[in-house]
């Protein structure tokens, strides 16, 4: 079970973290390579994904087509693609070569064994 600042932070009665706040949502291994898993971050859910190469990523959960669930979509190392209608995604910038609305991205990264998304 992880435990976010924004948890931890009414655990001992601190005020609301504000947006923009890095957050604990898992272990790496969560996340098998070259799949994606979804997560709720402070409210917001959220897909992450570690590709073949390690590196990690974080998006929307719902692609912002029509709501496709991105946790399972396909990825190479380059694009996101959703299982709904196979609209595809960069992960650099969320932008889809194909035309459909911006997917928003957030950044993600590892601290000893943990997934820390800053939503
Ligand atoms: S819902 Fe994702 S491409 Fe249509």
């Amino acid at each position: 079970m992880s435990v976010t600042q924004r948890e931890a932070a009414g655990l001992f009665g601190t005020q609301a973290v504000p947006a923009g706040t890095p957050h604990v949502v898992g272990r790496v291994e969560d996340v098998p390579p070259g799949e994606g898993r979804a997560f709720v971050v402070d409210g917001v859910q959220v897909a992450v994904f570690r590709l073949r190469d390690g590196s990690l990523h974080a998006t929307q959960a719902a692609c912002p087509h029509a709501g496709g669930p991105l946790a399972d979509g396909q990825t190479d190392l380059t694009v996101l693609v959703c299982p709904l209608h196979l609209y595809t995604f960069r992960w650099t910038d969320g932008t889809s070569p194909g035309g459909a609305a911006p997917l928003r991205v957030y950044p993600v990264h590892e601290e000893s064994g943990q997934l820390v998304v800053t939503v």
